[in-house]
């Protein structure tokens, strides 16, 4: 496995893989890296012949007063566990390789930002639509995948490339969880013991979702309802949003006549979490991770 941290590195070698005719997939990550991330490397080296990890903490996509800083780092174990998958590079550039002094270009998406944690997060998607963009163009790969626990990172991403052009097949993975169901996440290592139990309401409140759907209700405010009052019952909890929306666009729907993602955050302690699953109102509950 090779480390390359200089942009120019990396697409000389892109370029180099490609001459062999090999085709090449991206897992774009932040590192800290967990089995969800270790199943989407998966995925795409059944995709893919070549096989790059990138692992940089974008500050564009943090906001002020974020955990930019707190983000957990472990680069020496992410290599490590990165190999063991056979991934063949590593692209880990420093943050003046991507943002230089004079940087001034941003990929701004019109719509889907503006719903759930868009409104939250007002210039989060700005800064994951840009470094994706770049990243594409870096390591040129022919297949990306990402994972469908960031639901509206994967929708605007998929949005991004068709609107952009990038010739890119972009793969959504269902969302690892750990034994009980809580959603895998690097920002679950801020969790003290208590937390943990608190975090695993927002799982619940999604699966208590999926069996109100199955029993025939379809008003989605009566599942919000039911939702917050399961995570307002335990400790640390602050919801931010709990929203069932369309699966496209992530505009808001009233009734559920159709499928939907139900999708939330919600603060337990300090650390903001999110997750989200599909409503099939006609398939009823499913434990097919196809469905997601
Ligand atoms: P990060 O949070 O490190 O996640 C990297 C990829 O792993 C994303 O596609 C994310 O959706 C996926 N992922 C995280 N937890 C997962 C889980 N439990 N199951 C399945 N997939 C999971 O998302 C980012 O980094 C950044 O925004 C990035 C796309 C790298 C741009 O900076």
């Amino acid at each position: 496995m090779e480390i390359i941290s200089t942009t120019k590195k990396m697409q000389e070698h892109a370029d180099s893989v490609r001459r062999l005719g090999k085709t090449i997939g991206l897992v774009p990550t932040m590192g800290f890296l967990h089995e969800g991330h270790l199943s989407l490397m998966r995925e795409a080296r059944k995709r893919t012949e070549h096989l790059v990890v990138s692992i940089f903490v974008n500050p564009t996509q943090f906001g002020p007063g974020e955990d930019f800083d707190a983000y957990p780092r472990a680069f020496e174990r992410d290599a490590a566990r990165a190999e063991k998958e056979g991934v063949d590079v590593i692209f880990a550039p420093v943050e003046t390789e991507l943002y230089t002094k004079e940087f001034q270009t941003y990929v701004v998406l019109e719509k889907i930002p503006k719903h759930l944690c868009g409104i939250s997060r007002p210039t989060h998607f700005r800064g994951v639509a840009t470094v994706v963009a770049k990243l594409f163009n870096i390591v040129k790969p022919d297949t990306a995948v990402f994972g469908r626990k960031d639901y509206q990172q994967f929708v605007l991403i998929r949005r991004m490339a068709i609107d952009l052009n990038f010739d890119i097949e972009i793969v959504g993975f269902p969302t690892v969880r750990e034994s009980d169901g809580l959603a895998m996440s690097s920002r679950n290592s801020y969790l003290t013991p208590e937390q943990r139990r608190s975090a695993l309401s927002l799982y619940r409140s999604l699966i208590e979702g999926r069996k109100l759907v199955k029993s025939g209700i379809k008003n989605s405010s009566r599942i919000i309802d039911s939702a917050s009052k399961l995570i307002n019952s335990h400790k640390e909890t602050d919801i931010d949003y709990i929203s069932i929306c369309d699966p496209e666009t992530l505009v808001e729907m009233e009734i559920i006549d159709r499928p939907a993602i139900m999708a939330l955050a919600v603060k337990v302690g300090k650390t903001r979490l999110i997750d989200n699953m599909m409503l099939n109102p006609s398939e009823g509950m499913t434990d097919d991770p196809s469905a997601y």
